[in-house]
């Protein structure tokens, strides 16, 4: 099968974990070259080594940012232009989460989780509109079914990925006569660090309400990614796919 990303190139916020360097390996495999970004450059080389590991003739690279930063994101996305002459498909995927009851909520946890999910993506979809608008591309945003179901504990990081898909929409009408599109990916419960402090009586509750009656893998996340990034996905916009084995159906 030819590889459906060649010649592009790809930014992946947060590619130095889970779902992030999930997709970034798989960009990579499909031909792309692909900067990630994260805000610490010692998990960023791992990554980059993993990945080059894996596909020794894979253009990787890791730039240091924090994308919940306005002034830090410009700045990363302009010497990104500079370096590589163009984007075409960029993964606002860096998230955090950070649990507690509304009523214990302080406001620091509040405006952490709003930057780092949903600001965030004002940040890279504004440094990159001008560039994207010349020459069409892709944005994947990275949301969660608990932004289309709430859950308990969680009002700031369900309302930042409710906002992402807000956010979706509203960009997807804007560019669409610019051949940019706009999708996000809902991602159920996946293996990755993120889900790794929940207790087993957790996991076990969940995994009763989950019609495949498991936790997601990050690849196939990947999986779908790479399908939004790709030209088999050409008449898509605005859309939001879920991908969380039949939680939300
Ligand atoms: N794991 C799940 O079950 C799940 C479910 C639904 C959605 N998601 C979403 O998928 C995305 C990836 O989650 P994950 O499970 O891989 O989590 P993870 O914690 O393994 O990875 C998150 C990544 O984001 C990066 N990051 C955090 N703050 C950042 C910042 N300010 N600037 C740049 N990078 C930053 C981290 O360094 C890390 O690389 C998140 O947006 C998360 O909300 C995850």
């Amino acid at each position: 099968m030819k590889h459906l990303l060649k010649e592009k190139v790809a930014i992946v916020t947060g590619g130095t974990a889970g779902i992030g360097k999930a997709i970034a390996l798989k960009f990579v495999e499909e031909g792309a070259k692909v900067v990630i970004l994260g805000t610490r450059p010692e998990n960023g080389q791992t990554a980059v080594e993993e990945i080059k590991q894996a596909v020794p003739d894979g253009m990787i690279q890791f730039y240091a940012a924090d994308v919940s930063k306005t002034a830090e994101t410009d700045q990363v996305f302009q010497q990104i232009l500079k370096d590589f002459g163009q984007i075409d498909i960029l993964v606002n995927n860096a998230g955090i989460t950070a649990d507690q009851l509304l009523m214990r909520m302080n406001e620091e946890d509040w405006d952490r989780v709003i930057n780092v999910n949903l600001k965030s993506c004002y940040n890279t979809c504004h440094a990159i509109v001008r560039h994207m608008m010349k020459r069409g591309g892709k944005i994947i945003n990275i949301t969660s079914v608990v932004g289309l179901m709430g859950n308990i504990g969680q009002v700031n990081y369900a309302a930042s990925k409710a906002g992402m898909i807000g956010l979706t929409k509203a960009l997807a009408k804007e560019l669409a006569s610019r051949k940019v599109l706009v999708n996000a990916i809902a991602p159920g419960f996946i293996q990755t660090k993120m889900t790794e402090g929940l207790v087993d009586a957790q996991k076990e509750a969940l995994i009763k309400s989950i019609p495949l009656g498991r936790f997601g893998q990050p690849e196939e996340i990947a999986n779908m990614a790479w399908f939004l990034a790709s030209p088999l996905s050409d008449y898509i916009t605005g859309q939001i796919l879920t991908v969380d084995g039949g939680m939300v159906i």
